[in-house]
């Protein structure tokens, strides 16, 4: 986590997930989901019990306070649709999928408090989940970004179409231009995948950043991966 920590202001630290930390996470959820159920206390204590060097946490050393989070399973992408849904990779928010056989860590999700937004924390975050990826010579890292600003433009723009935009910099999306920056590729518009999400219209992209140290086989590349059909 050293490498992460570089990204830090002096007043923050990265470590694993707590068991006192979880009411606060589920605090910010409600803030930054407002369409979504927080986290239970049951399923972050699963998260941790299943798999807790995946599980890591900013804090803000003055207060006390958790600023932010990411949340992470390790999971065989050949036994999942490349479109389906966060409550499918995560098993209904429970984990209860993580493999620790699997070649490719799932970034199941990654927050900070929105009094704590634009000071690296992302970031630093996104480059711990990397050091563990390295650490375990894993394939790669994948995810699904929100795209809360495609909503509005929802009935002009096709959403493919967007995240290209959005790759070259000519439109600003205030979720999948931070994943951009932190070293993220967009790969294609997914549907459904957070279902409730109506500033990003029920879309998504699917995000992936590959291990240099130890990338797929060609067999296994997700463009290999199947859609629902
Ligand atoms: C996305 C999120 C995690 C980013 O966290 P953050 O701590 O503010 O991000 P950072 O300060 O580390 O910024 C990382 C990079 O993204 C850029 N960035 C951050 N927020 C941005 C925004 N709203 N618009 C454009 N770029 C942004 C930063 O400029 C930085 O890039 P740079 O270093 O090249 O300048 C945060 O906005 C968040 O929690 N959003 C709500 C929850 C959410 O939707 N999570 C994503 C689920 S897929």
């Amino acid at each position: 986590m050293n490498d992460a920590q570089r990204h830090l202001p002096d007043d923050y630290a990265i470590r694993l997930m707590r068991d006192g930390d979880r009411p606060e996470i589920s605090a910010i959820c409600a803030s930054v989901y407002p369409t979504e159920r927080p986290y239970t206390d049951e399923e972050l204590s699963a998260h941790h019990a299943l798999f807790p060097e995946g599980q890591f946490v900013v804090e803000h050393l003055p207060s006390g306070a958790v600023a932010g989070a990411h949340f992470t399973l390790m999971v065989n992408m050949l036994h999942f649709h490349v479109d389906d849904s966060w409550e499918t990779l995560t098993a209904g928010g429970t984990f209860a999928d993580h493999d620790p056989s699997g070649h490719t860590l799932y970034g199941a999700d990654l927050f900070v408090h929105p009094s704590h937004q634009h000071h690296g924390l992302g970031r630093a975050l996104t480059e711990a989940t990397r050091g563990l990826v390295r650490d375990k010579g894993l394939w790669r890292m994948v995810g699904g970004s929100r795209m809360p600003g495609y909503g509005r433009l929802a009935q002009a723009v096709d959403p493919d179409e967007y995240i290209t935009r959005v790759k070259r910099a000519e439109l600003t999306d205030p979720v999948l231009t931070a994943h951009l920056h932190d070293g993220w590729d967009a790969i294609i518009a997914i549907r459904g995948y957070l279902p409730h999400d109506e500033e990003s219209a029920g879309w998504a992209a699917v995000i992936q950043w590959l291990n240099p140290g130890s990338p797929p086989p060609p067999d296994f590349d997700l463009s290999r991966v199947p859609k629902r059909g």
